[in-house]
């Protein structure tokens, strides 16, 4: 987790670091901090809490210098405080260091420092780092750092400064992202291509084991061996994303940005032929896929299972959370594909079992929304989903468009091997082309979940229900109910609540149920009446709002746009996320970073 960011160039570096930190606050938002060099000198500022407090506090006591390094924290090791906010600088203040990562050996190095006499001042792993930089220094900081690298075990995204080494900034990479560039007399380093500025038009994304020395003009790119590397560019892409043009928060501008993103999602995939660029024979001898993801990209991940059992019936599918699969035997041989889903592409969790299942000489697919990021560089093929940039910490079109680009990919599978014919393909290519208008209708219903919502967000329990892919999406939107508005919600497959979890429902509880598939109407109004017995007040969110039962069982009855019922997930989540946001809106939570919660999670 945390994000770092370092600059140097002509400008007040604390202005350039502050605005920077705030695009990565998503990172985390525990405690921020800066070191700024000058002449000679490193002097660090750090404050709990949000940057704004950073901010305040550098407004009364400005750091002024043209370099500078900054980090936004969630953590991990010790609590969040000013203590163990970085930079840390060394007792020699001659370095100063931030981190994302985790240092394995931390309290080993710790130990030995400490009988040396050096003295720490956090509970943090990180703060080791500047220590040993201080213990090795032979006066070459190029050479002491690469000495350090080798010591450290885990994964790091490293800033460094050095007292003595003026206009400079050291970065070394790994498994943690990060970013360096220069251009116009600026150079930076940052763990975020999105947070760099347009300005700096191309960038250099770290390998594992690299290293660089950023300055204003120029940009060294080495292994930790020394040895010096060709610097492959990436263009920096001109999405704008530090712009909430007119909407109250991020997570509403994402939602209503669910139809554009389907265009895009189908536009790519189509265009860019990414089912083409899978070898075709290893497709077609394919035994077993694995599916594994974290959080939102997990229920996407449960939504495809449900599509493969279904299209790809002598394919056996096994999915399972990131941070279970690793700890079980996992199958792997020539005929098994792993596909790892992720916005982010950086999730640790999922990002371990992606190299695991390489290690263990298996085939990886992943699905994600950043083509930069770790799981696209590592992966043997990939989907890009092309959602635009997700700042709000919860998911939602990053979400819309993994069940899209899932579905496409098995409709593609399944036609080359056999199990569905041209015709049921090219009815199914249809629906998909419906998908971003049919989101369209689905967002315009928000003012009577917006009405709902300002009506019920003090309720203590919500349970969600559905079946088969409904059950998926209720999993979704209890994940959202809860990160975003802090209220208990279960997700449950309708016909499981009465073995056991019934006992639960009482008065002041509601059941938001899922219905898209007609044939589960009589099912779920079973269902449903056990829930209305014990007294709980029902919604149904549902394409069959004319039924009589479903009127005559609900309290609130959403009406959706009928979608093919296979492809139904990507639309009926839609109501499910406006539900958190409304409520969490009506409950004055802070929407797009919600508590003990950060965007990227890059530690297991
Ligand atoms: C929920 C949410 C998380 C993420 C999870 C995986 O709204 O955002 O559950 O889905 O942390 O993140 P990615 O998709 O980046 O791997």
């Amino acid at each position: 987790m945390c994000g770092i960011i370092g600059y140097v160039g002509d400008k007040q570096a604390s202005d350039v670091i502050i605005a920077g930190l705030k695009l990565l606050e998503y990172r985390g938002y525990d405690s921020a901090g800066i070191a700024v060099s000058n002449k000679g000198k490193i002097k660090v500022a750090k404050k709990e809490g949000r940057i704004v407090n950073l901010e305040n506090h550098l407004k009364e006591e400005p750091l002024l210098g043209n370099l500078a390094i900054g980090h936004t924290r969630w953590a991990t090791h010790g609590k969040p405080n000013d203590a163990n906010a970085h930079p840390f600088i060394g007792n020699k203040r001659k370095y100063a260091v931030v981190h994302n990562g985790i240092i394995e050996n931390y309290l080993e190095i710790k130990e030995e420092l400490m009988s040396e006499g050096v003295k720490f001042s956090s509970k943090t792993d990180s703060e080791v780092i500047v220590h040993l930089l201080e213990y090795l220094d032979n006066g070459d900081p190029i050479a002491t750092i690469l000495k350090a690298v080798k010591k450290l075990k885990g994964a790091f995204a490293l800033g460094i400064i050095h007292a003595e080494t003026p206009n400079t900034i050291f970065a070394a990479k790994r498994d943690n992202p990060l970013i360096v560039g220069c251009a116009g007399g600026e150079g930076y380093i940052c763990s975020d291509i999105n947070s760099l500025p347009q300005s700096l038009k191309k960038v250099i994304v770290l390998d594992n084991k690299q290293f660089a020395v950023v300055k204003k003009n120029s940009v060294e790119l080495y292994n930790f061996l020394g040895k010096p590397l060709d610097k492959n560019y990436v263009e920096l892409s001109p999405e704008e994303w530090g712009d909430l043009k007119g909407y109250e928060c991020y997570m509403d501008k994402e939602i209503c940005e669910i139809p554009d993103a389907l265009t895009r999602a189908i536009k790519n995939y189509r265009e860019n032929k990414s089912f083409e660029k899978i070898d075709k024979d290893y497709l077609k001898s394919l035994r077993r896929i694995n599916i594994v993801g974290c959080g939102t990209a997990l229920h996407a991940g449960l939504y495809g299972e449900k599509l493969i059992k279904k299209y790809l019936p002598d394919i056996d599918v096994y999915s399972e959370m990131a941070s279970e699969f690793r700890y079980n035997p996992v199958k792997v041989d020539e005929k098994t594909l792993t596909i790892t889903i992720s916005q982010s592409g950086e999730t640790a969790d999922t990002l371990v079992c992606q190299k695991m299942v390489s290690e263990l000489g298996g085939k990886t697919l992943t699905i994600c929304n950043v083509p930069t990021s770790s799981m696209v560089y590592y992966a043997d093929y990939n989907l890009q989903l092309c959602a635009g940039k997700e700042v709000a910490v919860a998911s939602t079109k990053a979400y819309n468009t993994q069940d899209l680009v899932f579905a496409m990919f098995i409709f593609d599978l399944a036609l080359l091997r056999g199990s569905i014919s041209q015709a049921e393909y090219d009815n199914l290519m249809k629906e998909i082309d419906a998908l971003p208008k049919k989101a369209q209708e689905a967002i315009d219903v928000r003012g009577e979940i917006e009405a709902f919502s300002n009506k019920n967000f003090r309720k203590k329990s919500v349970f969600y229900l559905g079946r088969g892919i409904d059950y998926c999406v209720a999993m979704e939107g209890s994940l959202k109910l809860k990160e975003i508005s802090y209220i208990h919600c279960e997700a449950y497959a309708a016909g499981e609540l009465k073995h056991g979890t019934l006992a639960l429902i009482e008065k002041d509880v509601i059941a938001i149920a899922l219905l898209t598939d007609y044939d589960m109407v009589d099912k779920m109004y079973s269902s449903l009446a056990e829930v209305r017995t014990r007294g709980a007040s029902i919604m149904v969110i549902t394409p069959f709002a004319d039924e009589m039962k479903l009127k005559e069982i609900s309290d609130y009855l959403i009406e959706i746009p009928k979608v093919h019922k296979d492809l139904s997930a990507v639309v009926s989540v839609i109501p499910t996320q406006l539900i958190s946001y409304y409520i969490a809106r009506a409950k004055g939570c802070d929407i797009d970073k919600p508590r003990n919660l950060a965007k990227s999670v890059t530690v297991e």
